[in-house]
């Protein structure tokens, strides 16, 4: 297999590319490698908002030694004056980091663009396409709660229509042979072949090892009218109830971020002994620091 000058998605990483990810990531935990990028850039261009994702790529960066050049949001770019997206990361590119970080809308022309480009492009959650990255990062979490992921029982439960990172880890969780579960309001359930259907979330919770809340993305549904947001709760919510009573005492609680507490997931399930919500967030500082580094050596 050819090395992938870009990360858009996870279809062009086989399965050991991925365990050599999660070791390098692993052992980064433990051990920091020199800043061997002194002197060279990184790109990190946010055309939507951002925590997670841009404070852990900067902080990757730092670790790495690349200095990080971070568009975040609009406000006070050129952008404010009518220049395009595409345009901004052209000039971006003129200035030749080392490689182009880039969260955008589904508008946004990212592999044409990537296509454009001399250095590699991170993919850091494209629209409604994929956010490699978070399930890399999500798949590093479970496999230091279960080590090996190989029918693993997966849920997705809420907005699985809109989930950019459910997306993704239907790309990366069947290459590393889980099983994935879905549960949700039918409005936000899509039709996909070898997934598992929960009606009700209990049954779900009852049936996984791990499950993922999803963030209902409000802002992605234009008129699309949506559950009551108490009856979305009710049914589909990770109450502390649901979780004492249906998941299993081994079991683990994810969530991408930011949540929505109240909706999607109780502020008590944080604290949680099974909850990993906060885990997740360290993995992606080494999980991206491991893919950066992978990427500038030429090692994928
Ligand atoms: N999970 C995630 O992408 O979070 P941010 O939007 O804060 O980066």
């Amino acid at each position: 297999m050819p090395a992938p000058k870009s990360i858009l998605d996870l279809k062009s990483l086989s399965r050991e590319q991925i365990q050599i990810l999660f070791s390098r990531a692993q052992a980064l935990h433990l051990q920091p490698e020199p800043t061997n990028f002194a002197g060279q850039t990184a790109a990190l261009l946010f055309f939507e908002a951002s925590t997670r994702t841009r404070f852990s790529f900067e902080s990757a960066c730092h670790r790495t030694g690349l200095g990080p050049l971070v568009l975040d949001g609009a406000k006070g770019t050129s952008l404010e004056k009518g220049e395009t997206l595409e345009d901004t990361v052209l000039n971006m590119a003129a200035m030749n980091p080392s490689v182009m970080i880039i969260r955008s809308g589904k508008d946004f022309p990212l592999p044409q663009i990537a296509e454009r480009l001399q250095m590699p492009v991170i993919n850091a959650g494209w629209g409604a396409y994929g956010h490699p990255t978070q399930a890399l990062l999500d798949a590093l979490t479970l496999k230091q709660e279960f080590n090996d992921l190989d029918k693993l029982k997966v849920l997705f439960v809420g907005d699985i229509r809109h989930s950019r990172v459910v997306a993704s880890h239907f790309e990366l969780l069947e290459k590393l042979g889980a099983e994935v579960g879905l549960s949700g309001p039918e409005e936000f359930l899509i039709d996909r072949p070898g997934t598992h259907l929960f009606k009700r979330l209990e049954e779900g919770l009852e049936w996984c090892d791990a499950v993922m809340a999803l963030r209902v993305q409000f802002e992605r549904h234009g008129s699309q009218p949506m559950m009551n947001k108490d009856e979305y709760r009710a049914q589909f919510g990770l109450t502390r109830h649901k979780v004492t009573h249906h998941l299993r005492p081994k079991g683990v609680i994810l969530h991408p971020g930011p949540i929505n507490y109240g909706i999607e997931m109780d502020q008590e399930v944080l604290t949680d002994s099974r909850n990993r919500v906060l885990r997740q967030v360290s993995n992606g500082v080494v999980l991206r620091e491991a893919l950066i580094r992978s990427l500038l050596e030429g090692r994928l």
